[in-house]
C-alpha cells in the first residue's frame, strides 16, 4: 500500500484537515481516517461497516458489480472447474499456486492430522443429542485450545502454521462427529487413503456394519461446495475472527468466534433458511405471494438465499451452485426435483420483478448449494457446519495475515453515544 499524492479533505468549523488516499491494486480508492480524531477530535459513523475498510488484504478480492470473485488473482469460476479445495487452501494460505511436490507434502500434511484427540470424543458425548451441530462445533472448536497447547500461541510462527494445518484437517472431522453424535450412530474414523471431501463423505455416511463407498462424482459436487466457500475477504465471520485475533487469542478461539457468527441467517445460516424457505413454497403456484411477502415492508419475510452485501449483481459462485444442482440431481436420478423446480421459478421471477431489480438483489451462493447437499443425504442442519469446514481456511488466511501485519492493533470501535449524560445515584427508596 503505497503512499500517493491524492488527499481528501475534510472542513469542520471551518478548520481544515488532509486525509490520504490510497489505490488499492483494485476496488475503489480508501481515506485513511486513523488520524482524525487525534487532530480533529470527531469520530466517523458507519454501523455495519458499509463503507469502512478494516485491513489491508493481498488475500481475496470481489468486485460486487461486475460479480467478480478473485482469490489471489485467480477467478473463482476457474478455480472451481480447474483447481480442488486443497489446492485452493494451499493458494489461499501461501499466496500462490502450488507446484506438485508443494502440493503433495500439504496435502500429505493435512491428512496426516485428520484424528482428533480421542479423549475430545467424550467431550462430544457432553452435549444433548438433538444439539444443532453448529452449536457443538462452536464448543469443540473452542475446546481444541484445551488439547492442543503445543499450537496456541500466536506469537508464535511455528505454532501459528500448526495451528492452521491442525484446524483444516480437523474440522471435517469434528462436523462429520457433530453430525454422527446428532442421528445416535457410531463416529466414523477420517481414512487417509481418501482424498478430503471422500473422506468427509466418508466420516458422515459410512457405518461399521457394512461398506461405504465414496461415489467420486459426489466426492467432486462435495469438493466444488467446500471450493467454493473456501473465502470471501472481509465478512462478518472473518471480521469476526480478525476482531477475537486482535487481543492475541489463541487460533481455535477465534475460529470458533467465527463459527458462531457464521451460523446466523443472514450469513452462514441462510443456506439452511434457504432451503427451509422453498420446502415451504413447495410449488410453483405460491412463488407470486412469497415475492410479495418479500416486498412487503411490513413483513419481515425475505427471500432467503437472495442479496448480498457486496454483490450487486449475481454472485460467481451461484451460478458454479446452479450447474452444479443439475448435475448432481441428474447423477443420482432425482428427475422433476419439486424443490430444484421451485428454486429455479423463483430465481426467474425474482430477477423479473422491478422491486429486486432495483434493489440489485441476485441469488446468493446459498440458494442452491441446500439443494445439493439435500440431494447427497445431508440433513439442513450439517448446511452450515459444511460451510464452516469450508471458510476455516479463510479465516486461517486472514488470521495468519493480520498477525505477520506490524499496524496489527487491538480492534475497538468508537461509537455515537445517545444514552444520558452524567446524573446521580437515586436511592432505592426514593425512585
Ligand atoms: N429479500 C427481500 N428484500 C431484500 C432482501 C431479500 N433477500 N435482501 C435485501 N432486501 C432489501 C431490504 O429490505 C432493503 O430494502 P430497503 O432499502 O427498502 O430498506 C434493501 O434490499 C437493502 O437491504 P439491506 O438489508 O440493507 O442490505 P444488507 O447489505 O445490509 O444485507 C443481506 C445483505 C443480509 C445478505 C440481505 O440481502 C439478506 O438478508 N438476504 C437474505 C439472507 C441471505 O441470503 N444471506 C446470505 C448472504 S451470503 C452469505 O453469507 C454466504
Amino acid at each position: 500500500m503505497a503512499d500517493t499524492p491524492k488527499t481528501a479533505t475534510l472542513t469542520i468549523d471551518g478548520q481544515s484537515y488532509d486525509l490520504p488516499i490510497y489505490s488499492p491494486t483494485a476496488g475503489p480508492d480508501v481515506i485513511d481516517i486513523r488520524k482524525l480524531y487525534g487532530q480533529a477530535g470527531v469520530f466517523t459513523y458507519d454501523p455495519g461497516f458499509t463503507s469502512t475498510a478494516s485491513c489491508d488484504s493481498t488475500i481475496t478480492f470481489i468486485d460486487g458489480d461486475k460479480g467478480e470473485l478473485l482469490h489471489r488473482g485467480y477467478p473463482i469460476d476457474q478455480l472451481a472447474e480447474k483447481s480442488h479445495y486443497l489446492e485452493v487452501c494451499y493458494l489461499l494460505l501461501y499466496g500462490a499456486l502450488p507446484t506438485a511436490q508443494e502440493l503433495e507434502n500439504f496435502e500429505n500434511m493435512v491428512t496426516r492430522h485428520t484424528m482428533i484427540h480421542e479423549q475430545m470424543h467424550n467431550f462430544f458425548r457432553g452435549f444433548r443429542r438433538d444439539a444443532h451441530p453448529m452449536a457443538t462445533m462452536v464448543g469443540v472448536v473452542g475446546a481444541m485450545s484445551a488439547f492442543y497447547h503445543d499450537s496456541t500461541d500466536p506469537s508464535d510462527a511455528r505454532q501459528r502454521e500448526i495451528a492452521s494445518h491442525r484446524l483444516i484437517a480437523k474440522m471435517p472431522t469434528i462436523a462429520a462427529m457433530a453430525y454422527k453424535y446428532s442421528i445416535g450412530q457410531p463416529f466414523v474414523y477420517p481414512r487417509n487413503d481418501l482424498d478430503y471431501a471422500s473422506n468427509f463423505l466418508h466420516m458422515c455416511f459410512a457405518v461399521p456394519a457394512e461398506e461405504y463407498v465414496v461415489d467420486p462424482i459426489l466426492s467432486r459436487a462435495m469438493d466444488r461446495i467446500f471450493t467454493l466457500h473456501a473465502d470471501h475477504e472481509q465478512n462478518a465471520s472473518t471480521s469476526t475472527v480478525r476482531l477475537a485475533s486482535s487481543s492475541g487469542a489463541n487460533p481455535f478461539a477465534c475460529i470458533a468466534a467465527g463459527i458462531a457468527c457464521l451460523w446466523g441467517p443472514a450469513h452462514g445460516g441462510a443456506n439452511q433458511a434457504c432451503l427451509e424457505m422453498l420446502k415451504e413454497i413447495g410449488s410453483v403456484d405460491r412463488i407470486p405471494e412469497f415475492i410479495a411477502r418479500a416486498k412487503d415492508k411490513n413483513d419481515p419475510f425475505r427471500l432467503m438465499g437472495f442479496g448480498h452485501r457486496v454483490y450487486k449483481n449475481f454472485d460467481p459462485r451461484a451460478k458454479v451452485m446452479k450447474q452444479s444442482a443439475d448435475e448432481v440431481l441428474d447423477l443420482l436420478g432425482v428427475e422433476d426435483n419439486p424443490v430444484l423446480q421451485v428454486a429455479k421459478e423463483l430465481e426467474a421471477a425474482a430477477l423479473a420483478d422491478p422491486y429486486f431489480a432495483e434493489k440489485k438483489l441476485f441469488p446468493n451462493v446459498d440458494f442452491y448449494s441446500g439443494i445439493i447437499l439435500e440431494a447427497m443425504g445431508f440433513p439442513t442442519s450439517m448446511f452450515t457446519p459444511i460451510f464452516a469446514v469450508s471458510r476455516t481456511v479463510g479465516w486461517i488466511s486472514q488470521w495468519k495475515e493480520q498477525l505477520g501485519d506490524p499496524q496489527m492493533k487491538i480492534g475497538r470501535p468508537r461509537q455515537l453515544y445517545l444514552g444520558d449524560t452524567a446524573r446521580d445515584y437515586t436511592d432505592i427508596e426514593n425512585r
